[in-house]
């Protein structure tokens, strides 16, 4: 608890990021890779073998990385990322210490606070009236981008922005709204010419103390993704994480969306 909170303080996140809940949640992440990091590691592994890949058919002169939803970077090959690229811009709404450390320590790392929904901050506004329609542009326009990375973000977009237009149109099709936002995400990179990898969640499934899978859930909410090169599982909650024996597993799928 002590321990969270001091993260908490030393996370870098906008008042109104704050107000919507996205440090509390960046923050017990942080908390929950601390305590299942053996269980996550072959998970950050394959992320940062896959990113590899993608690194290597960046076009040569361009100097710099998109990392979205970068968070504390347990996933990311920091040290080819920063000998490959002049600029390595880490796009989060929250960034913890460990974001923070990585930027003092190399000019080449800038932090930019962004929701890549498009709508967080509209839904906060008490003075709308009608559901923000989500999209993101952000560094389409900027020709010296050589490779772009969704980093096990895409199943987090949904959350926030799903329970805040939850408690405003409590009609609304939410399951629906929810898959925009997915989409959105997959629109936006699609519009890159140069690599653009998203790698995140496709199933989650619920494990019972005696192995069985009682619950498979589409985190994606309907959203299409083309099949990737390459799927894994993540232990997202090892047995010890959950009460009683249960755990929760996740499938990942890493593919590239741009249009080169
Ligand atoms: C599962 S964590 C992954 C963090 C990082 N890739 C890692 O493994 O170390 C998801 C990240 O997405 C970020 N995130 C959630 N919603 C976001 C949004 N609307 N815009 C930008 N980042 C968001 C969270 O703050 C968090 O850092």
């Amino acid at each position: 608890m002590l321990r969270e909170f001091l993260i908490s303080l030393r996370t870098r996140c906008a008042p109104a990021f704050v107000h919507l809940g996205y440090r509390y949640a960046a923050v017990a992440c942080v908390g929950r890779a601390a305590r299942c990091a053996a269980a996550w590691s072959p998970h950050q592994e394959a992320t940062r073998r896959r990113i590899l890949t993608a690194m290597a058919e960046a076009p040569a002169g361009r100097g710099t990385a998109i990392i979205m939803g970068s968070g504390p970077c347990l996933d990311l090959p920091m040290a080819e990322l920063l000998s490959r690229f002049r600029r390595l811009v880490l796009v989060d709404v929250a960034h913890p210490p460990a974001a923070l450390r990585l930027a003092r320590r190399h000019g080449a790392v800038q932090l930019l606070d962004r929701d890549l929904t498009g709508v967080a901050i509209a839904l906060g506004d008490p003075s709308r009236d009608d559901l923000p329609e989500p999209g993101c542009a952000d560094f389409l326009d900027d020709d010296d981008v050589g490779l772009v990375v969704s980093t096990n973000l895409v199943s987090q977009l949904p959350l926030v922005p799903v329970r805040q237009a939850g408690r405003r149109w409590p009609d609304a099709d939410l399951p629906a709204y929810a898959r925009r936002i997915v989409n959105a995400h997959l629109d936006h990179l699609r519009g890159f010419d140069c690599p653009a990898l998203l790698i995140g969640d496709v199933q989650r499934r619920v494990i019972d103390p005696d192995g069985r899978v009682t619950e498979m859930e589409d985190p994606l909410f309907g959203a299409e993704l083309p099949m990737g090169e390459m799927e894994w599982d993540w232990t997202v909650a090892p047995v010890g994480e959950l009460s009683n024996g249960w755990s929760i597993v996740n499938r990942v799928r890493a593919v590239r969306l741009d249009r080169s």
